[in-house]
């Protein structure tokens, strides 16, 4: 089931459906305030690029809430306000000379846009986000009445007054004080001292880059779930899935790596896992069915083991499906 408030945007839909032969997606013209109309509740929900158009995203949000079902899930993405200051900044200009929407105007705008200084805060995502691929783009990312970002601590704040609790970040690593350059900066024991909550907080601030949040959420009156735990959990019953965008690097290798994973859909360029040769049979042995003691049944070598997919879990290389291990659904 799709909805969206706009009959263009259904049309577009319409076709990929079409294109792509999806025959079991419905498409309904609706806002998203108003899915509890659907008569229907879902078991994932997928609300991408939408909530912070809202007039009021608290209701978007809440609305969701009522439609999801107890043990479902939702994905949500929100802009991030850091890495978007560029494009505030052109907002704000455009209001002051009341630049409006019609075709002279954006193609004014674009080439207007050309002349932009390099140093601006904009030429980032000028040059590397589809949001400028084109004129609409531009319009749309500079002229649209209402759009507002989260930093973490609004997010978070978001999400839980609208009855949600976070589950995790979809591309965790660029959030995580243990991945890429901060694991060796003199801050790091600080960072890792601090509870989670804050520790995204404090790197949103550092990458001082980042323009959306995407992350999975849950109902918070779901009972708990056993978080990932690579303590004293039960990790050996863990089945590791390996996520789309993965790729196993092995050219131009560091010293001593016989393959370096990265996640395609990291923007940032040390968000990167070199793994060694016994590592690299560990990732390779991995089908989405055995669990890693099925993995390694050796138990000396099952230390290591855990080092390896706890790294793989941070880098945002692998999935778990945890059924066997909780003994319940994942
Ligand atoms: C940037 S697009 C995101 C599309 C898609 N979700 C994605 O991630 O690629 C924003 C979409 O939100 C839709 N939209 C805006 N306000 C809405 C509302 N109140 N209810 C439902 N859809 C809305 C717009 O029509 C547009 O199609």
């Amino acid at each position: 089931m799709g909805i969206d408030v706009s009959a263009s945007s259904i049309r577009s839909t319409e076709r990929l459906k079409r294109k792509h032969g999806l025959d079991n997606l419905e498409l309904l013209q609706l806002p998203v305030e108003r899915a509890a109309e659907l008569g229907r509740s879902f078991e994932q929900i997928i609300c991408t690029g939408v909530l912070h158009h809202l007039p009021d995203p608290d209701a978007g949000l809440k609305a969701l809430r009522d439609v999801l079902l107890p043990a479902g899930a939702l994905h949500l993405m929100v802009y991030a306000p850091y890495g978007r200051a560029g494009v505030y900044l052109l907002q704000d200009y455009c209001r002051r000379l009341g630049i409006g929407a019609t075709t002279p105007e954006i193609q004014a705008l674009a080439r207007t846009l050309q002349a932009i200084p390099p140093d601006h805060p904009l030429m980032p995502l000028l040059h590397n986000a589809p949001d400028f691929g084109d004129e609409a783009a531009i319009a749309d990312a500079l002229l649209h009445p209402c759009d507002r970002a989260y930093s973490v601590p609004q997010l978070l704040r978001f999400i839980e007054d609208c009855g949600f609790a976070f589950g995790r970040w979809i591309g965790q690593a660029e959030y995580l004080p243990q991945c890429g350059v901060l694991a060796s900066v003199p801050h790091h024991p600080l960072l890792a001292r601090l509870p989670p909550p804050e520790q995204y907080a404090a790197v949103e601030l550092f990458r001082g880059s980042m323009i959306r949040h995407s992350a999975v959420l849950y109902p918070n009156d779901r009972p708990p779930r056993a978080p990932i735990d690579f303590e004293g959990g039960p990790w050996l019953d863990y089945v590791p899935i390996r996520l789309p965008d993965t790729l196993t690097v092995t050219e131009r290798l560091p010293p001593g790596a016989a393959a370096v994973l990265i996640n395609r859909k990291s923007i940032y360029t040390d968000l990167y896992l070199p793994v060694n040769a016994q590592q690299k049979r560990w990732v390779d042995a991995i089908d989405g069915r055995k669990t890693i003691a099925e993995i390694e049944s050796d138990s000396t070598l099952q230390a290591a083991a855990r080092v390896l997919f706890e790294g793989l879990w941070w880098y945002d290389q692998v999935v778990f499906d945890t059924s066997e291990a909780t003994g319940t659904a994942s």
